[in-house]
Order: structure tokens, then sequence, then C-alpha cells
């Protein structure tokens, strides 16, 4: 119950009238000629639609005069007024058809716009703000929100509408031709239906909430479990995870019982209602007759008026719910795109220009809330250098990555990237510039060659089997049945560690930058791969400036410096020779390497 609850109850959500006036914007979108055609069109269809359901008991009525005429039918007349009866059905299910035809495309073309809104605002949040969600709960919000935004236009303007404008139009054609009584029993019959519908569906979606949260619950459960399938495994967990399966789901078992139970009592009043109506209006028509005052047809004409009408109500209960619900979830859909983003570029951030690559970190403080990971962080990268941050886990050197790629801020101090603030630049010029291969590689669920190229999206074939070939994978990537056409299975699982990790290569030299940043990207290979690697990136990088985060320090003995970092601050920092004879951390940590290396 926890997690579903957790994330339904978190989330902002807007306010109805917020939400709607947003709506109104993906569905008139600003300029466009076409939509509000559309609208007007389907509107006008709507009309004829309901004015030829109105009329179209008459006709019935008229039929059955001329049939039940004792002396003698007249059959022209009766031919004629049966086609016309049948044209007006054929009618009605014409003008709903083309209101149907000419809407649709207002309504995707709103789902469109609301999703791919929320979509790409998704994009610009945050990393903070992504590691706090869930991200089922996202794609979620997304989904629901868009078809919300369909059930909503549809339900309010095919399923309201219609109803309003038919029982003005029934309430005027009655009292016209029958009488003020008959119009006035109708009328109450269907505002008291509807005040009691709304009513008991409050007290139901209560209950339709919880049913749903058991779902969710359930299926969250479900999901998890089988993610974790190899976990599970290595546990002998298959009972734990079936019994806590069977928890939700006999949660959802009595939640679903109850709400069904309460649909009964629903549909029990409402049928108590009509047919208290229909008992009243048919007596009265039934009088009429025996004074002589209505004909059989009209007393037809009555009753299939009534029964027209009431009709479409029974949907109401489930219409009331959908349009409530849409709202809600549309409100929560709007609420992520007005979530604003820790991250954004200044208004007059400029493109930034990286000519030689330097780096430099002047004071900077980081913390996580209040758990301070940096301290006072100075050091700088000359152009064309390789430097390495080394130490303890969890010192924070993947956070130094991350300050650098601008996905948090520092809290004080500066970055400078070629003499530039990196937060007086924009965010796409800086990560353009700068090639990361970070410490989880997660690749996408597609080949080998998307997954590659992913760095640049219209790179030659030549261009990636050459960044494959300097990461040491071509070889392994050409044995495969299928090459760079080999799918690499959910989040790259097929692959193993280390051949993730050389794709993730590839994919950052496939970018060629001025700057690379490499965490911990060789620690899942052998020494023979990694020297191979480390040679291409040599050759290659000569001009470029690499920052490099490793625990194994036999990789960058032949750094140009090496900062030794400890608990966020800098301990030690010297070429490999200098931090040996100083004989700190580093010698220490580089002895103990040695001693398992024997
Ligand atoms: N998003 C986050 N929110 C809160 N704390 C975090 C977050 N990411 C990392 N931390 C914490 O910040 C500290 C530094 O993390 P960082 O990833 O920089 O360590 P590291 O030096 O790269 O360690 P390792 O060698 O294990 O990769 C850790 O204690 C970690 O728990
Ligand atoms: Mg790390």
């Amino acid at each position: 119950m926890k997690n579903a609850e957790a994330f339904s109850s978190n989330d902002k959500i807007l306010t109805p009238l917020k939400t709607l006036n947003e709506l109104l914007r993906f569905v008139v979108p600003k300029g466009s000629k076409e939509m509000p055609i559309r609208i007007a069109l389907a509107l006008i269809f709507l009309i004829l639609a309901t004015l030829v359901s109105v009329y179209t008991p008459f006709l019935y009525g008229k039929a059955v005069d001329l049939v039940s005429e004792k002396t003698s039918i007249n059959l022209s007349l009766l031919w004629f007024v049966i086609g016309a009866y049948a044209l007006a059905r054929l009618g009605q299910v014409f003008f709903d058809e083309a209101k149907e035809f000419v809407f649709a495309r207002v309504a995707q073309r709103a789902v469109r716009g609301a999703a791919l809104k929320a979509f790409k605002h998704l994009h610009n949040l945050s990393l903070s703000f992504h590691l706090n969600r869930q991200t089922g709960g996202l794609t979620r919000s997304i989904d629901r929100g868009a078809k919300g935004v369909e059930l909503l236009l549809r339900y309010s303007i095919f399923e309201i509408v219609p109803v309003v404008i038919e029982l003005i139009t029934v309430g005027i054609v009655l009292w016209v031709t029958f009488g003020f009584i008959y119009s006035f029993i109708t009328i109450m019959t269907v505002i008291i239906y509807i005040v009691y519908t709304i009513k008991v569906t409050e007290w139901r979606i209560e209950i339709r909430k919880r049913m749903n949260l058991a779902d969710e619950n359930a299926s969250t459960k479900a999901v998890d479990s089988l993610l974790n399938y190899e976990t599970v495994k290595y546990f002998n967990a298959e009972k734990i995870e079936v019994d806590r399966y069977n928890i939700a789901m006999k949660s959802y078992e009595d939640s679903a019982v109850k709400a069904r139970a309460s649909l009964s009592i629903v549909n029990i009043g409402q049928g108590a209602i009509i047919a208290l109506g229909l008992f009243l209006v048919m007596g009265l028509a039934g009088e009429d007759i025996a004074k002589g005052k209505m004909s059989v047809g009209d007393f037809v004409v009555v009753n299939t008026f009534l029964l027209q009408l009431y009709l479409p109500l029974n949907f109401l209960g489930f219409v009331y719910r959908e349009i409530r619900q849409s709202l809600l979830d549309i409100g929560r859909m709007f609420a992520l795109v007005d979530e604003t983003p820790d991250i954004i570029d200044k208004e007059r951030a400029y493109k930034l220009v990286v000519e030689n690559g330097k780096i430099e970190f002047k004071n900077v403080n980081f913390s996580y809330g209040n758990r301070v990971i940096l301290r006072d962080l100075n050091f700088t990268v000359n152009p064309g250098e390789k430097v390495a941050i080394v130490g303890p886990t969890g010192a924070g050197k993947s956070t130094i990555s991350k300050l650098l790629f601008r996905f948090y801020d520092p809290s004080s101090g500066e970055i400078l990237i070629d003499n530039q603030s990196i937060n007086d630049v924009t965010q796409n010029s800086l990560r353009l510039n700068i090639g990361m291969v970070p410490q989880d590689t997660v690749l996408f669920n597609d080949t080998i060659k998307y997954n590659i190229a992913y760095s640049k999206p219209n790179s030659t074939m030549k261009e990636i089997i050459n960044a494959a070939k300097l990461s040491s994978i071509d070889k392994f990537i050409s044995n495969l049945e299928l090459g760079y056409d080999t799918l690499v299975g959910e989040r790259g699982l097929k692959l193993s560690g280390g051949e993730k990790q050389r794709v993730a290569i590839a994919r950052a030299l496939l970018k060629k930058p001025k700057i690379f940043v490499f965490d911990e990207a060789t620690s899942a290979l052998d020494t023979k791969t990694e020297k191979s690697i480390e040679r291409s990136l040599k050759k290659l990088s000569s001009s470029n400036t690499t920052l490099v985060i490793a625990h194994r320090l036999s990789t960058i003995i032949d750094a140009d410096k090496i900062i030794v970092l400890e608990s966020g601050r800098v301990i030690e920092i010297g070429t490999h020779q200098e931090l040996i004879n100083k004989n700190k951390l580093y010698a220490e940590m580089w002895i103990r390497q040695q001693e398992n290396l024997n």
C-alpha cells in the first residue's frame, strides 16, 4: 500500500479551473484556424443530431396513429411516414459520426500537444528531480494526463452538452404539445436523477480510489519483483515474492468486490427514480387518453421521449467520474510542466567556446541537502593535460564530474572552462564539449550501432567502426552474428560489464570533444584491454584535456597531475613520483595495491 499511496498523494496537482485554462491552449493552439472551425462544425453536427433525435418520436407516434386507424389505413401516407422515420434514424447516426469525425483531430492534437510539452519538460528538469521520483510514476502521469485530455473533451462535449440540449428541447416540446405537467415531471425526474447520481458517485469515488491503489500496488510489486529476477534467485525468495503479490492481490480483490456492490446501489437507485418518473407520466397520459385529450400515438410519443432522454443518463455516473478523474490526471500532468528546473540557463547565457580545454575549480563547495560532499575544492587542469582524481570510495570523485557537467550547481565557488564560468554558458554548449564516460553505463535497449552513434546521431558507419576500434570493442562486435545490429537488451544487460564500458568509451570518442571525463571507465576491463585502450587514447588525446577518475592506480601513473581526494577535500596533489616521495595517503594506497597484485 505504501508505494501506491506515496505516488498518489505526494504529487502536486493543479486546481480544476487552472487545468481547464491550460488545456484550452492545447485545444485551440495559438494561430490555428483549423481547430476552431472543426469545433464549430462538431457543434453544428451535434445540434443537428439532437434536433433529429427529438423529432423522431413524433414520426413514430404518427405511424402508430396511422396503423391504429380502425376504418381505412392511408397506405401511401403510412409508407411516407415510415420512410421519414427510417431516414431520421439514419440521420441521427450520420450526424453523430460526422461530429466524431471532425472532432477526432481536435482531441488528438490536444493530446499530443500536452503530452509532448510534458515530456520535453521532463528532460529539462534536473537530475536531482529525477533521482527523487519514480520514473514509472512520471511516465504514468503523462500517459494518464494525455488520456485524460481526450476523455475530458469527448465526455464533456459529447455526453454532457447533448444531454443538456436534449433536455431543454424535450422540455419545451412536451410543454407545447402535451402541457406543462408532462414537462415538469420529466425534467424534475432528470434533475433528481442527476443530483442523486453525483452524490452517490462522490461516495463511490473513494471506494474506487482504494481499488485503484490496490491495483497499482499489486502491479508495482509484480514489476519490481520481475525486474529483480536475479536477486530473487540468489536468495531463494520466490515464495516471499509470491506471498507479497498474493497479499496485494487479496486487497485488490476485496476492494473490487466492494466497488461492484456500490455500483449496484447506484444502479438500483437510478432505476427507481426513472421508474417513478415513467409511472407518473404514463399514468397521466393514460388518463388523458381516457378523457379523449390524447391519441394512442401521443401515448407512444411520450413514452419514447422519456426512454430516449433517460437512456444516456445511464452513463452519467460513469461520465461524471471520468471527467473528475480526467481533471485530476491532467492537473497532475500540468503540474509537472509547472515544475521549475533547478538548473536553468541564464538569460544572457552564451555558447561555450573551447579552444584549449583548460578546466579550473575555484573554491568549490557542494552539498546534497545538508550533507557536505565537497569542501573548498581548488585545482586546475591545463590544456592537453591528463589529470587523475583518486581517493577512497564516497570521497566525492563522481560528484566532481557531475558538477563539471552541470547536473548540479556548486553551493559556492566557480568552475571555469577556458576562463568561461560554466554558469554563464548554455548547458547545451557545455555538454557538447565534454565527452563523458560515466561510472555506471546504462545502454538503450537498441542495437550496438545505435548506442555508439548516440553521441552523434548522423555519424557514418566508418566513424562508428573507427570509434569501436579505438575502444577495442570492434573485434567483439564483428564476431557477433548480427554484428553492429545486435540488440543489447534492456539497459544493456546482454553485454558484460566490460563490453558495456567499451561501448560507452566508443560513444564518447565518436563525439570528438576537447574535454574527456572518464569515471572508472575501464574498471571492469582486464589489464591488457585497458592498456590497448589507453594507447589509442594517448594517440588521440595529445591535444585533449582528460580528467580520469580511477581506483586502480596503475592506470594513472603517467598522469600529469594526480589529485588525492578524501572526504571531499584535496589532501595531496602532484605527479605519481612526487606523491610516492611524500609517503602519505597516495603512497599508502599504492603500496597496498602493489601488494594485492603480487
Ligand atoms: N544524488 C545524491 N544524493 C545524495 N547523496 C549523494 C547523491 N549522489 C551521491 N551522494 C553521496 O555523495 C558522496 C560522494 O559520492 P560520489 O559518487 O562522488 O563518490 P565517489 O568518490 O565517486 O565514490 P566511488 O569511488 O564509490 O565511485 C557519497 O557519500 C554518496 O553517498
Ligand atoms: Mg564514483
